[in-house]
């Protein structure tokens, strides 16, 4: 395990092992009786919220029908990060055509497409001849949040498995066995906090577990102050740039927020809404306006990066007309 891993609890307690993974019982079922017959593999969907275990199942089942030597033959592809469907196809080729070692017993290559629901239809046409043409050699984990984002075509040709929010004690003692490793000290009180505040995605959960312990025993007041305190302080300051219409300043910090610290998009709006009316702008009824309207789109699922930069710019425009000249 490389040093960040074995620092970062998220990688350090990823399971390994199909049987390992909490919860999602009757997917990890069924993933171990496909296991014991790869050869008649489909390929498959994985769909639901964050922090679930979609990835962690997906690296689960190339580790156990590949073998030892599978991180040789499990390509991880990040649709969104990949330039364009041209890149995936000519990484998949290669991948594909790469000769198998000697003496090395293979059914065929695992190829993990994480973010498949960011593609445009147009790319995910694309992919799905790239599936046909490949599928002698390879195998498709396909993931996303949404299947509904996924072209018919291609779940019509793939075994869809559904990951469903995990439930509190399932989190809890998954959180209680990460603290007896760790030699942490913890209230259960505390591990029910970080279970209300990360609502069901074991990723941000042990991220907070992590950041609490970091700045001492996990208790109510440390995880409270690791999760609302500090990323509340960043939020108003980014609420402050963007009234003050300094646009670009306010997305990286939005950025940082929620990949680094791990804020959700639903929390960047409650604090944000919060915030704001905290300052009392003579127009803050245009910014309820906003908020609400971002708010019902994240609910409908639109991109969250996406909408809470419109956000940024809208507020902007709202701090503008009320002569805003920042919180200080
Ligand atoms: N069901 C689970 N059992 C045990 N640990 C889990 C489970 N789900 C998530 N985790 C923990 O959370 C981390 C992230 O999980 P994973 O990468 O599988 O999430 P994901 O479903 O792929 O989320 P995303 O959609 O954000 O990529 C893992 O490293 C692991 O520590
Ligand atoms: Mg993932």
């Amino acid at each position: 395990m490389s040093e960040i891993s074995e620092l970062m609890w998220v990688e350090k307690y990823r399971p390994q092992k199909l049987q390992d993974v909490v919860n999602q019982r009757a997917i990890v079922e069924r993933l171990s009786s496909i296991v014991k017959s790869p050869a008649s593999m489909p390929h498959l969907l994985f769909a639901g919220p964050p922090g679930t275990g979609k990835t962690t199942c997906a690296l689960a089942l190339a580790r156990t029908i590949l073998g030892e030597p599978w991180r040789d033959y499990t390509l991880e592809l990040n649709a969104s990060d990949e330039r364009g469907i041209n890149t995936v196809r000519e990484r998949v080729k290669t991948f594909a055509r790469y000769a198998t070692q000697r003496g090395i017993n293979i059914p065929f290559r695992v190829i993990i497409l994480d973010e498949a629901d960011e593609m445009t239809n147009d790319a995910q046409t694309a992919l799905r001849r790239i599936m046909e043409e490949t599928s002698r050699f390879t195998r498709f984990v396909l993931i996303c949040n949404y299947s509904s984002g996924i072209i018919e075509p291609i779940q019509s040709r793939c075994a869809v498995f559904r990951f469903s929010r995990l439930e509190e004690k399932d989190v809890v003692s998954y959180m209680t066995s990460i603290c007896k490793k760790e030699k942490v000290r913890h209230t259960e009180e505390a591990l029910s906090k970080i279970y209300e505040l990360t609502g069901g995605d074991m990723r941000h959960a042990i991220n907070l577990l992590q950041t609490s312990a970091f700045i001492g025993d996990v208790s109510i007041e440390n995880v409270e102050k690791t999760a609302g305190i500090s990323s509340r302080s960043k939020v108003s300051e980014i609420i402050d740039l963007s009234l003050k219409a300094n646009f670009k300043e306010a997305r990286n910090k939005l950025v940082v927020l929620t990949e680094v610290y791990g804020l959700s998009e639903r929390d960047f709006l409650k604090y944000a809404t919060e915030e704001i009316f905290k300052l009392g702008l003579p127009n803050a009824e245009h910014a309820a306006e906003a908020l609400a309207k971002y708010d019902y789109r994240l609910i409908v699922g639109a991109h969250p990066e996406v909408q809470l930069a419109a956000l940024l710019a809208e507020l902007g425009r709202i701090g503008k007309d009320a002569g805003y000249r920042g919180s200080k």
